[in-house]
């Protein structure tokens, strides 16, 4: 919220005398949809089976950088409080996943971090 009125102010300083319309230019955005985009790792295909059948993994990949230990808090978070049907032998490997895929895309664009 604070993010879209920083850039109405911003509109309006570049626009608001000539204009007294607000145009935005262009408001789509194009969200990954498949499980492709998961970059490959271990644990990729535990995270598939687990976590992609509520949300995208562009949902699970674009959080800030976390330790360890908040993605353990998450991966319990999504089975206690929304019901999600984890495997539970499989909570270690996708732990593992997520820190090493959040590692990886600290450092290089997310392009080419696949
Ligand atoms: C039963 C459905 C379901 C499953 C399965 C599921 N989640 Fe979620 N997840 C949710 C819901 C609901 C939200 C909150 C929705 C939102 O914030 O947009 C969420 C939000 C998140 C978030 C955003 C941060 C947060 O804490 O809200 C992350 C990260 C996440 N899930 C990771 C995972 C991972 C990793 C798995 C696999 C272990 C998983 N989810 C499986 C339902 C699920």
């Amino acid at each position: 919220m604070r993010g879209v009125l920083a850039l109405l102010a911003l509109l309006c300083l570049a626009g608001c005398d000539a204009s007294p319309v607000v145009q935005f230019k262009d408001a789509s955005i194009t969200l990954p949809d498949d499980s492709d985009d998961l970059p490959e790792g271990p644990g990729r295909q535990a995270v598939i089976e687990n976590c992609t059948a509520c949300h995208s993994p562009s949902t699970m990949l674009q959080q800030p950088g976390v330790p360890r230990a908040k993605w353990e808090a998450t991966v319990a978070k999504m089975i206690t409080l929304y019901k999600a049907p984890v495997d539970p032998e499989a909570v270690p490997a996708i732990v593992d996943y997520m820190v090493a895929v959040q590692a990886r895309q600290s450092d290089v664009p997310r392009e080419t971090a696949r």
